[in-house]
């Protein structure tokens, strides 16, 4: 069974980006093969981890081109972002597009992580319809909660109505400091108003950041990077756990 997994949180700079590249990178390390399919405009998670935003990639995907995913490290593919993601053609296409194209493909990786953009509705929209479990990145900031809590709304809703989508969602409250007091309320906040969610966690960590910088998936850049534990307890869930 493929794990597919959309990672939005209608906020920018909550980590969404570095989430996906880092649980490519997990996933890579035992073996699994990644597909990241970069629904950013800007590609910044296909920069990070060496690929070319604005190659041909998610968009033609999209589109209906054929085109075939671009292989960027061992175990690591991507459909690159890039500005073509705001084109009329994939403006107009509706929810289940990508879902229905990933199918159609029979693209057959053991992991496919879905990258949403902040800004964009409607791109998050086809990339949430198109995952079978979403995560949603937190930090301490009002609208990160109003965005986490509108892309749970919108999964609820679909679950509700019966319609394709994301069968479960977790919370992962990202970049955390422990020295911040911030951090340490916002878990309170989270339990309150997601009683039921499951919340991981995934530290602050130099290790994420230069390795995005230097383009490199984490387990290459840092082996012993020390938001793998975390990783893997998110990887359990995907997985079923
Ligand atoms: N766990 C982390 N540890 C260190 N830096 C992080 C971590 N998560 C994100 N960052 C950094 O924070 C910035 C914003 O993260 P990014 O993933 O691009 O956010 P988003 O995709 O939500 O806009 C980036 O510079 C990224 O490298
Ligand atoms: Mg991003």
């Amino acid at each position: 069974m493929t794990i597919s997994v959309a990672i939005g949180c209608r906020k920018g700079g909550v980590g969404k980006s570095a989430l996906s590249a880092a649980l490519a990178s997990y996933f890579a390390r035992e073996g699994r093969s990644v597909l990241l399919i970069d629904l950013d405009p800007q590609g910044n998670v296909t920069f990070g981890l060496g690929g070319e935003p604005g190659a041909r990639g998610a968009a033609e995907f999209l589109k209906g081109e054929e085109i075939i995913p671009t292989l960027l490290h061992d175990h690591i593919s991507i459909l690159a972002g890039g500005p073509e993601l705001n084109s009329v053609e994939v403006s107009s296409l509706e929810p289940e597009a990508l879902r229905d194209l990933i199918s159609d493909h029979q693209l057959a990786p053991e992991v496919i992580i879905i990258d949403l953009p902040p800004y964009s509705e409607h791109l998050e929209r086809l990339g949430l319809v198109a995952a079978d479990q979403a995560l949603i990145p937190v930090i301490a900031h009002p609208f990160a909660i109003s965005g986490a809590a509108r892309i749970a709304g919108l999964i609820d809703a679909r679950r509700h109505r019966q319609r394709p989508g994301p069968s479960r969602y977790a919370l992962v409250q990202s970049m955390i400091d422990l020295r911040r007091n911030l951090d340490k309320t916002l878990q309170e906040s989270l339990s309150e108003l997601f009683p039921e969610t499951p919340t991981f966690g995934f530290r602050q960590d130099i290790s994420v950041a230069y390795s995005l910088t230097e383009q490199l998936p984490l387990h290459v850049f840092d082996p012993r990077a020390k938001v793998f534990p975390e990783l893997e307890e998110i990887g359990v869930w995907l997985n079923g756990g």
